[in-house]
């Protein structure tokens, strides 16, 4: 188990590619070569939130906002299951037009013709809207909590506490979703400390999934000064990730690929297993811009996708088919 001051050592140390080698050596062993894809759909911008960092916030009045249809995002859900594409993520802002309700729509539409896997990252909502959602199939929920720092936490979200948020995480895990969670790399006032003390709490919590990446500072939010992650830094908390989760599901998320062309492989290669594609329809998903930068290549989805597997067979590693569950409670064959 590393240390807090082991941790701190390893973010600022000159050379970290033992720590790349050691990370990359127990993501072989606890949880294999595959690698598995995350189809996301970012089915709204709309958001009531006021997160600081945030390109989609309410404070931000200078976006044209979409909103997908429920027949929209279960079709195309349903196209990345056949696809081979059997996980899809469906994120939005917080939306009170397109929440609960819509979103029990959705999920029956595709549970009544799949079984892929559904992960929602749609925000908070309250206790019993998990459970409902949990009930009705949905397998997955993505909540990061930012920043463990609780007075950097309410200066970045308008005053809404850290403790609440751990509690809407607790509360997903109850309802009997798979977890994922994790913070932003490189938000303006964290220190290598705070940095240690995300790590440490994202381990503490024992999510199946986790999820970090740069923050990237966007033009139009209040942070637009800040200087954001570098490449170096963010994948050292991947890896550091990787020590003390062997057995976690982590992405190199799609804020990587706006530090460097190859900043996913690097990720795969130094503790990360997991990628998430991008399938929002064009027309949309310029719109979608938490941070600038954010790729969206003219391709159709499917050509990216393809351009995405031979980069990971390059690699040397297979892309996984199927859902991908957690190890922990996939059954044994
Ligand atoms: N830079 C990087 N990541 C961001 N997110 C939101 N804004 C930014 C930004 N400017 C991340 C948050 C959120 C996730 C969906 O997107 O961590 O949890």
């Amino acid at each position: 188990m590393l240390s807090r001051a082991e941790i701190i050592q390893w973010l600022q140390c000159d050379d970290a590619t033992t720590l790349f080698l050691e990370a990359d050596r127990l993501r072989r062993e606890r949880v294999g070569d595959t690698v598995y894809f995350r189809g996301i759909i970012e089915f709204s911008n709309y958001c009531s939130s006021r997160c600081a960092y945030c390109g989609i916030s309410a404070l931000n009045r200078g976006i044209k906002r979409y909103r997908m249809s429920v027949k929209e995002v279960t079709d195309l859900a349903l196209e990345l299951d056949r696809m081979g594409v059997n996980t899809v993520v469906l994120q939005s802002g917080e939306d009170p037009r397109f929440s609960t309700r819509e979103m029990l729509q959705v999920i029956c539409g595709i549970r009544s013709q799949s079984a892929m896997a559904i992960t929602l990252s749609m925000g908070e909502l309250p206790a019993a809207d998990y459970r409902l959602l949990r009930e009705a199939g949905a397998d997955r929920y993505l909540m990061r909590f930012e920043t463990s720092d609780p007075d950097l936490f309410a200066r970045l979200h308008d005053g809404h506490t850290l403790e609440r948020r751990l509690e809407q995480i607790e509360s997903i895990r109850q309802a009997g979703f798979q977890l994922g969670t994790g913070f932003l790399i490189g938000l303006p006032d964290q220190n290598l400390s705070m940095l240690a003390d995300d790590i440490l709490l994202t381990s503490e919590l024992q999510p199946p999934m986790i999820g970090v990446g740069p923050f990237v500072a966007h033009p139009d939010t209040p942070l637009r000064n800040g200087n954001g992650a570098a490449l170096d830094l963010s994948l050292r908390v991947v890896a550091l990730l990787r020590l003390l989760n062997p057995r976690a599901h982590i992405p190199g998320t799609t804020a990587l690929d706006t530090l460097a062309p190859d900043a996913r492989e690097r990720a795969l290669l130094g503790g990360a297993n997991i990628v998430m594609p991008n399938f929002t329809p064009s027309g949309y998903r310029e719109h979608y811009l938490l941070y600038p930068g954010k790729p969206f290549a003219s391709a159709v989805a499917v050509e990216s996708l393809d351009t995405m597997k031979k980069r990971i067979h390059a690699l040397g590693r297979p892309v996984g088919s199927g859902r991908g569950d957690p190890l922990s409670i996939t059954p044994a064959v």
